[in-house]
Formats: C-alpha cells, structure tokens, sequence
C-alpha cells in the first residue's frame, strides 16, 4: 500500500514512523516534509491547504491511502477533494471538522446531545464578554472561535487580560469569542478513531499546553505528553466514548457529515466526572507522538477499517507496556515570535529514545530550525521515570542554541 501523509509536524513524522514499520505498507510520501520526515518519507513539495496539488500528487503517485494531519487541511476542504475523486482520506471533510474549527459549533452540539462541558456564552460584542466574565468571575477563561494554532486560549485571573485577549479576537473578521466557566480538574485528552459510525479509543495521553515549567506563560501548541495515564482507567474511557465520542459521531452523521478520523476530545475530570474543555478533528500534537510509540497493532490496518466504514470489525488495539515521554524543544521567542534559522546538531537515535522533526530544514548540508516548535524528543521506558529519564538524556545531547523546553514533562501533576 502507498500512503501519503499530508503535514510537516512531529504528529504526522510520528504518523511517517508508525507507516514505514507497518508491514502492509510499501511507500510512504509526505507533503510538505520537514528535514526529519524527508529521511523517512518521499518528499514531495507542497503545502498542507494546496487542495488541487494533493490531488494531482496523490494520482501521480498512485496513492492508496491519504492520512490528513493538521487541521487548516481539513479547514481547507482537502478531504473534501479526496472524496470527489474517490481516493481513500483518513481526515474529516470541512463541515465535519467544524467540530474543531468552531468553537461555538462545538457547544452547539454538546447542548444538542447533552454533553458535560463548562458553561459558557458565546460573545461578538466586548459588553457581551464583560458581562459575560463578570457572571463566572475569575480564573476567567476566554478563547477564540476560529482555529489559532493552540494559541486562542487564554486562561487568567486579570480582567485586562481578559478583555484585552477578547477585544483582539472580536477584531478579526468575523470575530466571535467563547467566555467559559473555569473548570478545577486534571487534564487528560482521549482521541478516538471513528469511521462515522464507530469509535475506538487510543490510549489515553496528557500534554502540557502552556510554554514554561509549574504551568507558567501562554498557552502554546503544546509542550510534552506522556502516554498511558495511569490514573484513568478502563471505565472512565468507556464513561468519555458512550457519554461524549459517540454522541458527537452520530450528530454528525444526523446532520449528514459523517465524520472520518480522529476525534481529540480534550477533558478536565472535575469532581461531578469528565467535563469537555475543546475537541480537535485530527491527532493531537504532542499527544500521537507518545501515543503511537506504544501502538502496536498496524497503524495502517486502523485506517483502512476507518476509511472503510468497518471499525465494527477493528480487532482489539494492541498497546505496549512501556511508557512514553515527549518533550518539545521550541525556538526562542516560541509561541509569540519564534526565532528561526538556527544550527542544530543531533545525537543517535534508538529505540527506546528518538527524535521526531517539527519545524526543521535544510540548509546546504546544515540542519536549521524552521518554526515554533522545532524536535519532538521522545523517550521509551519500561516505566514512566524512566521513559522521561531517556527523552530528558536523548534532549541533553542536542546541540540548538536559543531554544527552550519545559524540565517538567511528566513530572508535574496536573
Ligand atoms: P483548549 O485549547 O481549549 O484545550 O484550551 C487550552 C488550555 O486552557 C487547556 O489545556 C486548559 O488547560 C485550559 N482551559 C481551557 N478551557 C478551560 C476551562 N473551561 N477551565 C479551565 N481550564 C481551561
Ligand atoms: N495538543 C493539543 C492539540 O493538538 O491541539
């Protein structure tokens, strides 16, 4: 099978990796590649939103299988595209996706089917968002309704914050905010797969969103992740698929979107039980990074059963003991104003320690940094210590100056 991975991320170079130690798959393409994938993957040079590009590469590569990555493909009608011209896409089409891509669509749907998630009002006036974070009162929790890249959220007790967080979204066009009600809790995200119909879930996986240690700084893309999580066990995640995944599925499926691919769904489990906090359309990143390190069964069986509407028939997923551990390596400056274009040197990989690319490029012969978030350094262990002793060792031996990461991935509770 030859399979395309659309995305330059370490969440689609983890994708890349899991595909290439699939025995059913023979060839593995990426567009846009970053430096790392470029080694794993048949590079081919197009961006992630050139729908009609996709389409001629993946007919030109006689392309099997398409697996979508980041969201502003899925926003830009890409799988969409792959339907019309009946090429197999793992990735929800554009009005599926409004699940991610609006936020206010979200609550729709969780008020249509009863989902538990944190009160909220949906704000296009600054009076509406001063009443509104005046009715919850502080930790006030503020986020933009378009796509931001991570970055829409911004959780604080200062009111001038707040406000002035809200005034720059209302300014975009189109301009809409959620003011939600701060929810006291432990953070876990749960993707699960779905062919529209059914769901499975993966094991379950926590990121560390904010950019520096104890929790500290704006929210970011994402800074490290851990997978499993010990304190969520079996019950819960089928108390998460019945009571939130699967309804989600079958609105859309109501509403004729019938929805291909992950499902992020993003919890706080508050005293009264799993309360949604947001839901993505796609794997999440850090999250696939640690997740797939521990899948065993073929990633690629997954998605054909996804794409072929028979996740009904998917046999049990098979997870790795082990724990994994990832940490980000960002630019400086990440996530305001990421420096670029600095010299990195990078040790061996292994197995029980590698490095995925994020936003890395080549330079004549030299490896240089090329976005926000630049390694994914992950690390194996029999158990969690020591899988963030390996990615904690493996981060030490890279050379990049002006970069920074967070010394407390899996270590912090929260
Ligand atoms: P999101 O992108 O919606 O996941 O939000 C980014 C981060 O903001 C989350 O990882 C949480 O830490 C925090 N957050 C979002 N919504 C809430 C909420 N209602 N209560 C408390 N924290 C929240
Ligand atoms: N790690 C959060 C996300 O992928 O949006």
């Amino acid at each position: 099978m030859r399979v395309l991975v659309i995305g330059q991320g370490a969440r689609e170079h983890a994708i890349v990796r899991s595909l290439n130690n699939d025995p059913n798959v023979t060839k593995v393409f990426a567009a846009p590649a970053n430096a790392g994938i470029a080694i794993e993957a048949i590079a081919l040079n197009f961006s992630a939103t050139d729908v009609s590009a996709a389409i001629t590469a993946a007919k030109e590569n006689l392309i099997d299988l398409v697996v979508i990555g980041p969201e502003v493909a899925l926003a830009a009608g890409m799988a969409d595209e792959f339907a019309k011209n009946k090429i197999a896409c793992f990735g929800p089409t554009k009005a599926a996706a409004t699940i991610e891509t609006s936020k206010a669509f979200a609550k729709e749907v969780m008020k249509i089917k009863n989902i538990p998630t944190a009160r909220s009002f949906q704000c296009s006036q600054i009076e509406d968002v001063k009443a509104a974070l005046d009715e919850f009162g502080p930790p006030y929790v503020i986020k933009d309704d378009q796509l931001a890249a991570g970055k829409g959220v911004v959780v604080t007790s200062d009111l001038a914050e707040a406000i002035n967080h809200a005034t720059l979204c209302l300014e975009k066009i189109n301009g809409k905010v959620v003011v939600e009600e701060f929810l006291e809790g432990k953070e876990v995200s749960i993707l699960f797969i779905s062919d529209g119909l059914d769901v499975i879930p993966l094991s379950p996986a926590q990121d560390y969103k904010r950019a520096f240690d104890k929790d500290l700084g704006p929210n970011t893309g994402g800074m490290g992740a851990y997978s499993p999580v010990d304190w969520i066990n079996e019950e819960l995640i089928e108390e998460v698929k019945t009571n939130i995944a699967q309804p989600v599925i079958d609105h859309l499926q109501e509403v004729n979107s019938t929805f291909v691919g992950v499902l992020y769904v993003g919890l706080i489990i508050t005293k009264q039980g799993p309360k949604v906090i947001e839901f993505n359309a796609r794997f999440g990143d850090p999250e696939t990074q640690v997740i797939l390190a521990r899948l065993q069964t073929p990633i690629s069986e997954i998605f054909l059963n996804a794409v072929n509407q028979n996740l009904k028939n998917q046999t049990k997923l098979i997870w790795s003991k082990q724990s994994a551990v990832t940490v980000i390596r960002a630019a400086a400056g990440y996530p305001e104003n990421p420096q670029t274009g600095d010299e990195i040197s990078l040790p061996i990989n292994s197995s029980d320690g590698y490095i995925l690319h994020a936003g890395t490029k080549l330079t004549g012969e030299k490896l240089v940094s090329n976005g926000g978030r630049v390694l994914s350094v992950v690390g194996i262990g029999d158990d969690l210590a020591a899988a963030r002793e390996r990615a904690y060792q493996l981060n030490s031996q890279i050379v990049y100056k002006n970069s920074h990461f967070r010394t407390d991935i899996a270590d912090m509770e929260r």
